[in-house]
């Protein structure tokens, strides 16, 4: 007689980060008897890998902790652990404040949650941990999960060293570590094994990444180009990038590797040099513009993404007005924008030249029309062209089915025979602010992964 499996639910806040460790943990449990659930509901064990970066992010674990509550009260033996970067910023407060949390597990500590869970003795010590031990984590973590989708997450990367006033990820991640060439490379062929052919290489700067062996791969461009020699893996991408550790290398890669997707995140935050200066960026915005104009030689269709910070303490309405006119200068596909929100603990967050909220407010909405209106507008120059797809899912009608383009846009199309994880030309019909659709035109395996015309 088998006993019933456990159950583990998993709730994700965050950044992609967090959607990878998320995965990682799944395998853990996996292999410690657990079976997922969808449902907090009908779940033994209860984890919610959490997000600091903004006080709204991490107010949320607080209040779904309360909606929890009962579910702990109407069944025996609930277990509720959080994790991710509220847990290292705030653990013993979440202890104190949140009663009904048995586990709390910083990012680097993951690995420690079955001893937790089979320890009988439950002293605070053993139910807190947040040390950093990096190296720890991925080598105890590298069991790999089966894959779930054809495009894949791949950390590479993890931590920062770089201090912006605004920002909580040097602290809640710890200093910037790489994991080795071989651990990587390692991973990306079990993956495509199981069946991936995109991956996206993760780190909170992901192109400071440096092989930890020496080894005579070179920066994350070398990188690239060694994981491009991989069979059967169609794409590559990353995020997310600083502009301070754009090299030469990884310039040339976008001009070289076909299997680069031509789509870069490279967050400028602020259009303003004394608020870059202020949040400790590290470059100017000509700095910015000069590397943009080397990365657009290289490859000329790139589509831009970036992050804004709006109201960064000081910001005047001449710096915010020298945001827009960067934003209208450079031109993106895509991006984030946010409010700024003090974090405690940061340099910007101890200033006395806080602007007021609904001034935030007015700006931020400014600015996200004005990327709203780039974004829609880039997508509509897709109508007419047909662009290869990688088809990752079912889409929200019977019959129809979503991938992304080169681009990393949303593509709808009506293919109720479509295998996932193959490569289709769709031809584009129609484009709106969040996704396109059309139709199929190939079934082929061979459409070329970057579509760049190739040189005969
Ligand atoms: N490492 C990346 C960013 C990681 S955080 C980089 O350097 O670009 C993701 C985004 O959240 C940031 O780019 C920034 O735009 C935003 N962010 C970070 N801290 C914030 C804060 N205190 N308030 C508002 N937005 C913030
Ligand atoms: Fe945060 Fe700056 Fe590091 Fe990005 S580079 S994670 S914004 S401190
Ligand atoms: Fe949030 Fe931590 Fe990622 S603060 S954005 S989950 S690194």
């Amino acid at each position: 007689m088998t006993t019933p499996s456990k159950r583990v639910f998993i709730k994700t806040y965050g950044c992609q980060m967090n959607v990878y460790d998320s995965e990682q943990m799944n395998t853990l449990l996996r292999n410690q008897g657990y079976s997922d659930t969808q449902t907090a509901e009908d779940a033994d064990l209860i984890i919610l890998n959490t997000c600091h970066i903004r006080e709204k992010a991490a107010e949320k674990v607080y209040s779904e902790l309360g909606r929890m509550r009962p579910l702990k009260e109407n069944r025996k033996g609930v277990k509720i652990a959080v994790m991710g970067c509220v847990a290292q910023a705030e653990g013993a407060e979440i202890m104190r404040r949140a009663p009904v949390v048995d586990f709390v597990l910083g990012p680097q500590s993951y690995h420690h949650l079955p001893r937790m869970l089979n320890a009988e003795n439950t002293s605070q010590d053993m139910r807190l941990a947040t040390d950093f031990e990096v190296d720890d984590k991925f080598e105890r973590l590298a069991a790999r999960r089966g894959a779930q989708s054809p495009a894949a997450f791949v950390t590479i990367q993890e931590g920062c060293d770089k201090f912006c006033a605004f920002c909580v990820v040097p602290y809640t991640r710890g200093a910037e570590h790489s994991r080795s060439a071989d651990q990587i490379t390692a991973e990306v062929r079990a993956l495509v094994r199981h069946g991936v052919r995109e991956v996206t290489l993760l780190g909170q700067n992901v192109n400071a990444w440096a092989d930890p062996q020496e080894g005579d791969i070179d920066g994350l461009g070398g990188l690239i180009a060694h994981l491009a020699q991989i069979d059967g893996l169609a794409r590559i991408r990353y995020t997310t990038s600083h502009p301070r550790d754009m090299d030469d290398g990884l310039i040339a890669a976008h001009a070289n590797e076909r299997k680069l997707m031509p789509y870069l995140h490279l967050p400028l935050q602020s259009g303003a040099d004394p608020v870059l200066k202020a949040m400790n960026r590290g470059h100017t915005l000509d700095h910015y513009k000069a590397l943009i104009a080397r990365i657009r030689a290289a490859r000329p269709d790139i589509a831009l993404s970036s992050d804004f910070i709006v109201g960064f303490p000081g910001e005047t309405d001449a710096d915010f007005e020298a945001t827009m006119q960067a934003v209208r200068d450079i031109g993106y596909a895509s991006a984030y924008s946010f409010k700024y929100s003090p974090r405690p603990g940061t340099p910007g967050a101890a200033r006395d030249d806080q602007i007021p909220e609904p001034l935030k407010a007015e700006r931020l909405a400014a600015l996200q029309e004005l990327l709203g209106a780039q974004q829609t507008s880039f997508n509509a120059s897709m109508i007419g062209q047909t662009l290869p797809v990688l088809l990752e899912r079912p889409g929200r009608h019977t019959g129809q089915v979503c991938g992304r383009s080169p681009f990393l846009q949303s593509v709808f199309a009506d293919a109720p025979n479509a295998r996932f994880g193959t490569m289709q030309m769709i031809k584009i019909e129609n484009a709106n602010r969040n996704s396109l659709s059309g139709t199929f035109c190939a079934t082929t395996d061979e459409a070329d992964p970057d579509m760049r015309k190739k040189s005969a």
